[in-house]
């Protein structure tokens, strides 16, 4: 009986630690993970937001996503998700550029940002080239909408 306490309690754990609770290993079968990338629409069916992890590593070089990460050459992410562009970090030194953008950050918005940022905001600081295939945009973008959401990331 004892044994089986035990084994009852570890299956608990493991369910738990890939619950969404902010530190499991993000998995695109977590209900937690399936509900916000559901909220992103029927275009991000398809998104696996493990794959966008992976290419987050591209964004990961001036960005934290996690919460209370650090801003570095880029603000930290987490809660970017429907704000008003150059708002979500006050600490933040964000361009004049991108503050006058009146951007608000959903899908689309981040969507046609990281395909080149130069090109939809003149003047930002965002020196990152772009991101030309669209699969790639839409995993990361699945991605960083459960990461910058409380998700697990
Ligand atoms: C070379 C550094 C760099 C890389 C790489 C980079 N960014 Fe940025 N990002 C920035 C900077 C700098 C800003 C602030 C821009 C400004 O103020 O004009 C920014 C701003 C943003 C914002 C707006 C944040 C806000 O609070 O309004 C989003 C969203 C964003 N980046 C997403 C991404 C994603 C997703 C990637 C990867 C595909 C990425 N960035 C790659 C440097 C970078």
């Amino acid at each position: 009986m004892r044994a089986l306490t035990i084994g009852v309690l570890a299956v608990g754990a493991v369910v738990l630690a890939g619950c969404g609770g902010g530190g499991g290993q993000i998995s695109n079968t977590d209900p937690a993970v399936k509900k916000l990338v559901a909220e992103l629409g029927p275009a991000y069916a398809g998104a696996d937001v493990v794959a966008g992890r992976a290419k987050f590593e591209q964004c990961r070089a001036c960005h934290t996503i996690a919460k209370d990460g650090p801003n570095m050459t880029g603000p930290n992410l987490q809660g970017v998700f429907g704000k008003v562009a150059g708002t979500n970090k006050p600490g933040y030194a964000y361009s004049a550029a991108l503050k006058a953008s009146g951007i608000t950050w959903d899908a689309a918005a981040i969507d046609k940002w990281i395909t080149s940022p130069r090109d939809d905001v003149h003047g930002t600081k965002m020196s990152f080239p772009g991101m030309p295939d669209p699969t790639d945009r839409r995993d990361v973008i699945a991605y960083v909408k459960v990461a910058s959401s409380g998700g697990p990331n």
